[in-house]
C-alpha cells in the first residue's frame, strides 16, 4: 500500500493486561462461549469474545483498579454487580453484560461523572478521541439530572508548565489511570491522588507543577488518560489526526515502535505502538515528543557547494552538487591514488542506506575506506563478543529481563540513555530481582523510586578489567563455576588457562581493591550473588567499551557469563546497550573497513567472491582505513576526500582540534545531513539529508530486532538518503538502480546468511524480527547461543588488567568521565532543536564538594577544565554523585567542547576512543577558553557563509 494513502491503525483496548497461564478456562458471556488463560478478567474475556463492556478506569496496559463502577456485569449465581475488570474468569461462569438493570446503573454512574465535567465536547481537544464521550454514548446518557450549579471543579486552573502536554483538572474524572501509568509503566511515581472524596485531584510531586516535579515527561500518563485532562499540546493546536502509520523511533537503541498520527503530511503526535515488541506501547520524552527537529527552520533543504571552506556556500541543483562531488572524488583518486578517499556511514540512517554507503565505497570508490560511529562507541562489543561467543551482538530480547533474578549493570545508565528499557528493568526490580551496579558515579540506576542496588561497585574510572578479573577470581576460587555448562559448552583449554589466570593472587578482590578503590568484601558479595542468585543477566554500555581496555572488558564479561552458565536462555545473557537507533544495523551492514555485511572478513576469498559477482566489481582484500587512520592520513596528505552521511565527527570524535586540523587539510568533504552540523562547517559539498519520517527502510535495535521505518511525509529536500547515495554512485560511473529500499533489503538478504529470511513483506507481517533470520530460524532468533555458541565452543580469553596510559599527575589530578542525559541525544543536533532544552540547556561539570572546596569552586561557577589535549570552560554542579577525584560531564552542546579535552588514547583492539578517562585539572575562571572563543568566531563566520546566494 502507498504509505501516503489514508489509513488508521486502531488499537483494541482489552481493558486489562493479558495473562499467561498453563490452564485455560471456558465461560459464557452473553451466551457466547469464550476460552481464555486462567487469571484473565471477565472484561478482557468479554472483549476477546467481541463484546466490549463500557469502562473508564481500566485500560489494558495497567492492572485493574476497579474504581469507576461503569463496567459492572451480572454473573449467574452471584449476588450484586461485580466489576468485570477486577473479576477473574472461572470455568463455567455465565456472564451477562447487557441487562436493563446494568444499563440503569451504568447510566447513573456516567451521569455523576458528567455532572462535574465541562460540556464543551465540540470544542474540546479530545473531541472524537475521548473515552468519557464514548462511554456516555454507549450507555445512552441523555440528560444530567443534578444540574451544573453545585460544587464542582469546572474552573480548576490548568498546568501548562510541561512544554509538550497540558493538565486541565476541570476535565479529570479521577480514574487514577495516569497515576498507575506513572508507577507501573514508567516507574517514576511522580503522580498521586491528592485529597479525599470530592476534593481529590491528581497532583504531580508535592503538589507542584509538572515541570517542577520528578516527572520525566515520558507521556505515559497522557496516553493513559481517558479524557482531555492530560493532552498533547500539538493535539490542542492541530486537532485529531486523520491517518496513522507504524514506524520506529530514530533516537536510541531501544528501537521503540511508534504510530505516527498525521494530518496530511504533518505529524500531530507520536503514539508508542502497543504491538512494538521493544516497547509494548511505552516511550520516553525523546521519541514521543522531541520530533519537531524534523521540520525545524534550521534544516537545509537545498544542495550547496563551495571550493574552499572560507568561500560562501552556493545553492545549486541536485545534479550540479552530485556531479561536482563525483568529479572531485575522481580527480582526487587520479591525482593521489584510489585510496585517497573514503566514506562514513550513519548509525542514524536505515540499514538499507548504510548498506548502500559501504557498497559505494567498496564498489565505486574501489577501496575499503569505510567506517562508522560505532568506531567511537561499541566497536569493542563487536570484537569482544565475536572472539568469545562467535557473534558480535547482544544475546537476548529486552523482555528477557523479566525472567532475570540478578541484574548486573556495568558502565551504563539506562534511565538516561535507554529509558524505555530502564522502565522495564525497574519493573523487574520492583518485583524483587537483585541489582548490582558497577559505575564510578551514583547514577539513577543505583537508587530510584522503589528500588536500590544491592551492591554498587563505585570503581575508579579505567579499572573495569581489574573488577571483572576480581569477580572472576571469587567465582573460580570459591567453587562457584557452573562446571557442567563449562564442560558441555566451552573450550576446555581456554577455560583452564583462564581459570589459572584469574585464580592468581594478584587478581583477588583484595589485591584489586587498591586499584579499583572498591572494598574487597563488596566485590566478593557481588560475585557470589551473580554466580548463585538464579538467572543473572549483564547489561553494559559505553562505560565498558570507551576505554583503552574496552575490548578486554567485553571479553571479561563474556567469560563471567560462560563460567556461571548464564547464557543461552531467557533471563540471562550479555547485553550491550547500543546507543544510537541503528548502530547495531550499521555494524551488521558492513560499515567497518575490515568486514563485509554479516561480519565477514574482507580477506575471506569466498565471501569476497560472492559480493564481487553480485556487485560486478573486484574487491580489495585489504581492510581500509578506520576513522582515526583517515585523520592521520589526511594530515600526511594521502587522504583527501570524504563522503560523510549523517555523522558529526567534529563534535563526536575525540581531540576536536586534531579532527578539525585533519578535515581542514582535505580537498573534498561531502556532508549529507539535516543540519549544517559541525562537520559541515569544514565541508565543500552539502547534500540535504532526510529524517526518519521521510523514508522507508529498517532499523536494527540493541536486541538485533529489525523493524520497519515508514515514510509518512515526502522527503523535504527532494530525495531520501538512499536515493542520494544512489545518485552519487551513478555519477561515479557505478550503476545503482534500486526502485525502493525493499530491493536493497532483498539484496542484503541474498548476500548475508544471518539475513536470508528477512524481507519487507515478512516485517510487515510479523511486525519485526531478530536476526539471525534464515532457513534455520524463519521467524528470527530471540535468544542466541541456546544449544551451542555461534562459534561452536565458547572461548575464554585472558583479561590482564593494564592501567591506562592516561595517568593522573600533580598537574592533572582529576579524572574526567562523560555520559548522557535523558532529554538530550548524543551531539544534540536533533534534541537541541526541540523543547527538550527546557530540561537541559547546557553541559555542566559535576564535581565532588571536597574537590570543589579545595579549588574555591561554588555551584554554578564557571570552571576551566584542562587536559593534556586542550581546555574548555563549563559551569560547575557540585554533587556527591561523583566520587572525590572524579569529574563528569555530558557532551550534547558543541560549544562545550567536551572533546577538546578528550585524548587520542583508544582501545587496543578497535581504536574506540578512551572517552571515559581523561586526566584533567579544574580551576575557577572568568571567561571562555581560547578554543571556545575561536569556536564562536569560526561558527559565526560559517553561519554567515551559509546565508546562501543561488
Ligand atoms: S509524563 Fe511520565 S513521568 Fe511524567 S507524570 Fe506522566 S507518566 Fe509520570
Ligand atoms: S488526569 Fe486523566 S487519567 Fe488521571 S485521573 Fe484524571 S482523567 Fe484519569
Ligand atoms: S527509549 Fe529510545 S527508542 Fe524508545 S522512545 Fe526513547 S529514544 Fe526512542
Ligand atoms: S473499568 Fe472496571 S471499575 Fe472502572
Amino acid at each position: 500500500m502507498n504509505t501516503l494513502e489514508l489509513k488508521r491503525h486502531v488499537d483494541i483496548d482489552y481493558g486489562t493486561p493479558a495473562r499467561e497461564a498453563a490452564t485455560m478456562v471456558t465461560l459464557e458471556i452473553d451466551d457466547r462461549s469464550v476460552t481464555v488463560p486462567a487469571g484473565t478478567s471477565v472484561m478482557r474475556a468479554s472483549v476477546e469474545a467481541g463484546i466490549p463492556i463500557p469502562k473508564l478506569c481500566a485500560t489494558d496496559s495497567l492492572e485493574a483498579f476497579g474504581s469507576c463502577r461503569v463496567c459492572l456485569v451480572e454473573i449467574e449465581g452471584r449476588r450484586g454487580y461485580p466489576a468485570s475488570c477486577t473479576t477473574p474468569v472461572e470455568a463455567g461462569m455465565k456472564v451477562h453484560t447487557q441487562t436493563p438493570k446494568l444499563a440503569d446503573i451504568r447510566r447513573g454512574m456516567v451521569e455523576l461523572y458528567i455532572s462535574d465535567h465541562p460540556l464543551d465536547c465540540l470544542t474540546c481537544a479530545a473531541n472524537g478521541n475521548c473515552e468519557l464521550q464514548d462511554v456516555a454514548g454507549q450507555v445512552g446518557l441523555r440528560e444530567v439530572r443534578y444540574g451544573y450549579d453545585g460544587e464542582n471543579h469546572l474552573v480548576a486552573e490548568k498546568d501548562e508548565s510541561n512544554p509538550y502536554f497540558t493538565y486541565d483538572p476541570s476535565k479529570c474524572i479521577v480514574c487514577n489511570r495516569c497515576v498507575r501509568a506513572c508507577e507501573e509503566t514508567q516507574g517514576t511515581f511522580a503522580l498521586t491522588i491528592d485529597g479525599r472524596g470530592f476534593a481529590s485531584r491528581v497532583a504531580a510531586g508535592q503538589n507542584e507543577d509538572f515541570m517542577d516535579s520528578e516527572c520525566v515527561s515520558c507521556g505515559a500518563c497522557v496516553q493513559a488518560c481517558p479524557t482531555a485532562t492530560l493532552t498533547e499540546k500539538t493535539v490542542i493546536m492541530m486537532g485529531q489526526a486523520t491517518r496513522s502509520e507504524i514506524t520506529t523511533c530514530a533516537y536510541c537503541g531501544v528501537g521503540c515502535g511508534f504510530k505516527a498520527e498525521m494530518q496530511g503530511d504533518k505529524v500531530v503526535r507520536m503514539v508508542p505502538w502497543k504491538d512494538g515488541k521493544a516497547n509494548h506501547g511505552h516511550s520516553c520524552v525523546k521519541g514521543r515528543f522531541a520530533w519537531g527537529y524534523a521540520t525545524h527552520q534550521d534544516r537545509i533543504l537545498k544542495p550547496m557547494i563551495r571550493k574552499k571552506i572560507t568561500d560562501p556556500w552556493r545553492e545549486v541543483s541536485w545534479e550540479e552538487a552530485i556531479g561536482y562531488a563525483a568529479s572531485e572524488f575522481r580527480r582526487i583518486q587520479q591525482e593521489h591514488g584510489r585510496d585517497a578517499i573514503g566514506g562514513i556511514t550513519s548509525s542514524r540512517c536505515t540499514n538499507e542506506e548504510t548498506y548502500l554507503v559501504q557498497k559505494l565505497v567498496r564498489a565505486a570508490f574501489g577501496n575499503n575506506n569505510v567506517d562508522t560511529c560505532a568506531r567511537v562507541c561499541h566497536s569493542p562489543t563487536g570484537y569482544g563478543l565475536k572472539q568469545t561467543l562467535g557473534e558480535s551482538a547482544g544475546t537476548q530480547t529486552f523482555d528477557s529481563v523479566m525472567k532475570a533474578d540478578v541484574i548486573m549493570v556495568i558502565g551504563a545508565n539506562p534511565v538516561a540513555a535507554h529509558p524505555v528499557f530502564a522502565s522495564q528493568m525497574k519493573r523487574r526490580l520492583r518485583q524483587g530481582a537483585k541489582l548490582i551496579v558497577v559505575d564510578p558515579r551514583t547514577t539513577d540506576m543505583v537508587r530510584g523510586a522503589h528500588y536500590e542496588a544491592d551492591y554498587h561497585l563505585k570503581l575508579k574510572p579505567g579499572t573495569n578489567v581489574a573488577i571483572i578479573s576480581a569477580l572472576a577470581h571469587v567465582i573460580v576460587t570459591e567453587g562457584l563455576v557452573n562446571e557442567a555448562f563449562v564442560a558441555g559448552r566451552c573450550d576446555a583449554q581456554s577455560f583452564s588457562d583462564w581459570k589459572a589466570f584469574v585464580s592468581r593472587p594478584e587478581n583477588s578482590p583484595e589485591a584489586m581493591a587498591v586499584v579499583t578503590g572498591v572494598p574487597a568484601e563488596l566485590i566478593r558479595d557481588a560475585a557470589r550473588l551473580y554466580a548463585t542468585g538464579g538467572n543473572a543477566a549483564i547489561y553494559y554500555g559505553l562505560g565498558v567499551t570507551e576505554h583503552a581496555q574496552g575490548s578486554t572488558m567485553v571479553m571479561g564479561i563474556a567469560n563471567l557469563a560462560m563460567a556461571t552458565g548464564n547464557i543461552g536462555r531467557e533471563g540471562v545473557g550479555v547485553n550491550p546497550l547500543r546507543g544510537q537507533n541503528n548502530v547495531q544495523g550499521s555494524c551488521d551492514m558492513g560499515s567497518f573497513p575490515h568486514e563485509l555485511p554479516g561480519y565477514r572478513h574482507i580477506s575471506d576469498a569466498t565471501t569476497r567472491a560472492l559480493f564481487e559477482s553480485a556487485w560486478g566489481v573486484s574487491l580489495n582484500a585489504e581492510p581500509g582505513l578506520r576513522i582515526p587512520n583517515m585523520f592521520e592520513a589526511a594530515l600526511d596528505g594521502s587522504f583527501r576526500g570524504l563522503y560523510c552521511q549523517g555523522e558529526d565527527i567534529v563534535q563526536s570524535d575525540p581531540n576536536t582540534q586534531h579532527v578539525a586540523e585533519a578535515l581542514s587539510s582535505m580537498e573534498c568533504i561531502v556532508v549529507q545531513d539535516l543540519f549544517l552540523n559541525e562537520t559541515a562547517k569544514y565541508a565543500h559539498v552539502f547534500l540535504p539529508g532526510s529524517s526518519f519520517l521521510e523514508k522507508d527502510g529498517t532499523f536494527t535495535n540493541a536486541e538485533r530486532r529489525i523493524s520497519r521505518v515508514r515514510k509518512v511525509m515526502p522527503a523535504k529536500g527532494g530525495y531520501a538518503d538512499w536515493e542520494v547515495t544512489q545518485l552519487l554512485a551513478n555519477a561515479l560511473g557505478y550503476p545503482m538502480h534500486y526502485a525502493h529500499p525493499s530491493d536493497i533489503m532483498d539484496e542484503i538478504a541474498r548476500l548475508t546468511p544471518t539475513f536470508h529470511g528477512v524481507s519487507f513483506d515478512k516485517l510487515d507481517r510479523l511486525g519485526s524480527v531478530q536476526w539471525p533470520c534464515n532457513e534455520h530460524a524463519p521467524d528470527g532468533t530471540p535468544i542466541m547461543h541456546i544449544d551451542e555458541f555461534v562459534r561452536g565452543k565458547g572461548r575464554f580469553i585472558i583479561t590482564q588488567y593494564i592501567a591506562t596510559d592516561e595517568k593522573v599527575t600533580q598537574r592533572y589530578p582529576l579524572i574526567l568521565t562523560t555520559g548522557r542525559i535523558l532529554s538530550q541525544y548524543n551531539v544534540g543536533a536533533q534534541t537541541r532543536r526541540t523543547e527538550n532544552v527546557r530540561w537541559h540547556s547546557e553541559d555542566r561539570l559535576e564535581i565532588h564538594p571536597h574537590d570543589a572546596e579545595e579549588r574555591g569552586i561554588h555551584d554554578g561557577d564557571w570552571v576551566g577544565i584542562e587536559s593534556r589535549s586542550g581546555q574548555t570552560v563549563l559551569r560547575a554542579t557540585i554533587t556527591e554523585n561523583v566520587q572525590p577525584g572524579v569529574v563528569y560531564t555530558t557532551f550534547h552542546f558543541p560549544e562545550s567542547g567536551a572533546n577538546v579535552i578528550t585524548t587520542d588514547n583508544s582501545d587496543w583492539a578497535t581504536n574506540c576512543p578512551e572517552y571515559k578517562v581523561t586526566a584533567v585539572q579544574v580551576m575557577p575562571v572568568t571567561q571562555p577558553s581560547e578554543w571556545q572563543q575561536q569556536y564562536e568566531r569560526f561558527n559565526r563566520e560559517q553561519l554567515e557563509l551559509a546565508r546562501v546566494d543561488s
